[in-house]
């Protein structure tokens, strides 16, 4: 028999097989001890099977591993925990688990298969169990604390047995139950490839390390969004933006940075009284803008950015802002690059921003109060040699007086 053995000090944590989704072809498992889950696991796998058939010649056929599996003998096992997912009739899909103190990684993935459940392999010459073992990683090394994702499809191959894996996120040695940030596969990440967003960075989807590239981002263009009130906007604002974003990738930081692009980026908001809300979409990221008035002004408070769809859970935001500022009924202007920080992994370039989100004149911008990096501190330089020919006057005009006294002085003394 290939049943799993596990170090007996590990039989008495409470191990509970969790419940399948209803998602079709996705199995999902939680293995749990003393009712903290320290694995969690979700992922559809078709596996390639190549066995003899009944008339001596070969043959491959193909399944999906089920909804419904049982995780009996899977172990947290402090530093060694084994995912066992038993489906059919004495299937056995098993991966082992190891860690460093700043990685987890697969260790050993091993596939046992039937070949007397006759729903698979109604025509197999032998009616053994086969166990096919391979040590090449079934994932890459994903820093502790985050959860491995990968959408795309990844396979692995062994002694007969091909399986392909697709819409995975797993994770191990948790400690208290909740996912980790997610960690991406290369193939996840967007490429420059990508419309209508560009990408400053490029990133292979072959296993070689990725090396950000220092070419300059274009500027982003500028586009003008609004907010209505009925059919009159109440928030009027133009810039261009530029999200810059750090992403774990293979457990190397590399900053990405995004342009939005506003041909397809549409423009939704609420206005008030107090508050208002502009927030642009573009396909599944979407940046918010939270205004507020403070006395007789209004500033930027808030941003928040859900960033790419293939890490659903990235919303990123800074509460804390006090930018943009400008006096009710005028608007906002700043034609320098401004940088917003978002988190300490999230900024935003903006150009060129003009910005009212209170109190329109009949629709339109009213007077534009100009950003003090816009200021041209040249005007400065002749008020600064004014001030010092000034002085410099005066202080001729001491020291002539003094003289003349000096003189007088003389005059009376001979
Ligand atoms: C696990 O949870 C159950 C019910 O929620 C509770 O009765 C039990 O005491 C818990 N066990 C531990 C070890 O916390
Ligand atoms: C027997 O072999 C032939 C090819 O030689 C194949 O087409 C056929 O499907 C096989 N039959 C069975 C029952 O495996
Ligand atoms: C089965 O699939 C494997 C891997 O794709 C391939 O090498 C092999 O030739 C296939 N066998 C048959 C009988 O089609
Ligand atoms: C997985 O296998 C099933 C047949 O069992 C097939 O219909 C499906 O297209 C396969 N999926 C992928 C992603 O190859
Ligand atoms: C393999 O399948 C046969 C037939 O369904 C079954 O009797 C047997 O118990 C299975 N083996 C295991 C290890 O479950
Ligand atoms: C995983 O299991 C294999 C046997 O299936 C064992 O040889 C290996 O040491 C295990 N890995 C770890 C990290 O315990
Ligand atoms: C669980 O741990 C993660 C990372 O260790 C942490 O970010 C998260 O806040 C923790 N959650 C709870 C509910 O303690
Ligand atoms: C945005 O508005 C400005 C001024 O109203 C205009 O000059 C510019 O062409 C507009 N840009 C786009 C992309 O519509
Ligand atoms: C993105 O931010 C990083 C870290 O601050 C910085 O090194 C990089 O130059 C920025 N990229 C762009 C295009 O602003
Ligand atoms: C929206 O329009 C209504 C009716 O024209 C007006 O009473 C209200 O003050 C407007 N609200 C804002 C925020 O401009
Ligand atoms: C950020 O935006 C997302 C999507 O619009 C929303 O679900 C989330 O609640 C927002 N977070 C905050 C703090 O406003
Ligand atoms: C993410 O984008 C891909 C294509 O880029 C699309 O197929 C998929 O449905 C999207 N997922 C979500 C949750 O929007």
């Amino acid at each position: 028999m290939f049943l799993t053995t596990f170090p007996s000090s590990h039989l008495g944590f409470l191990l509970l097989p969790i419940h399948c989704l209803l998602e079709t072809n996705a199995f999902e498992v939680e293995i749990k001890e003393a009712n903290t889950t320290c694995i969690s696991a979700k992922l559809r796998i078709n596996f390639t099977v190549e066995y003899e058939t009944t008339n001596g010649t070969s043959k491959n056929i193909t399944f999906t591993a089920p909804e419904k599996v049982t995780t009996d003998g899977s172990s947290c096992g402090g530093a060694a925990p084994l995912l066992n997912v038993h489906f059919g009739n004495g299937n056995l899909w098993s991966l082992n688990f190891t860690k460093n103190d700043k990685e987890y990684r697969g260790s050993v993935l091993s596939f046992t298969y039937n070949l007397s459940d006759s729903a698979l392999f109604p025509d197999a010459k032998k009616k053994n169990l086969v166990i096919s073992t391979t040590n090449t990683s079934f994932f890459v090394p994903v820093p502790l604390n985050s959860s491995y994702t990968c959408l795309h499809d990844d396979t692995v191959t062994a002694q007969n047995v091909v399986q392909l894996y697709w819409n995975v996120t797993l994770q191990a040695y948790m400690n208290n139950s909740t996912l980790g940030k997610d960690f991406h596969c290369s193939a996840d990440i967007p490429s420059t490839t990508q419309s209508p967003t560009t990408y400053s960075t490029t990133i292979p989807s072959t296993t070689t390390t990725p090396q950000p590239t220092t070419k300059p981002v274009d500027k982003p263009s500028v586009g003008n969004y609004s907010v209505l009130n009925g059919t009159e906007p109440c928030l009027l604002a133009s810039m261009g933006l530029q999200l810059n974003a750090s992403m774990l990738f293979e457990g190397k930081n590399v900053w990405t940075a995004l342009n939005i692009d506003p041909s397809n980026t549409n423009s939704s908001g609420t206005c008030g009284n107090e508050t208002a809300l502009l927030r642009l979409t573009n396909g599944t990221t979407v940046v918010e803008f939270h205004f507020v008035i403070k006395e007789k002004n209004f500033h930027l408070k808030e941003v928040n950015v859900t960033l790419f769809n293939v890490s659903d859970l990235s919303y990123k935001t800074n509460f804390n802002l006090s930018l943009w500022e400008a006096s009710l009924g005028n608007s906002y202007l700043c034609r320098k690059e401004q940088l917003i920080t978002v988190s300490e992994d999230l900024y935003i370039n903006t150009f060129d921003v003009r910005v009212q989100p209170f109190n329109l004149n009949k629709g339109n911008y009213g007077t534009a109060e100009e950003c003090f990096a816009d200021s041209d501190l040249s005007f400065l330089i002749p008020i600064a040699v004014g001030t010092v020919l000034v002085f410099l006057i005066i202080l001729v005009f001491i020291s002539y007086l003094i003289g003349r006294r000096k003189s007088r002085t003389g005059y009376q003394s001979v």
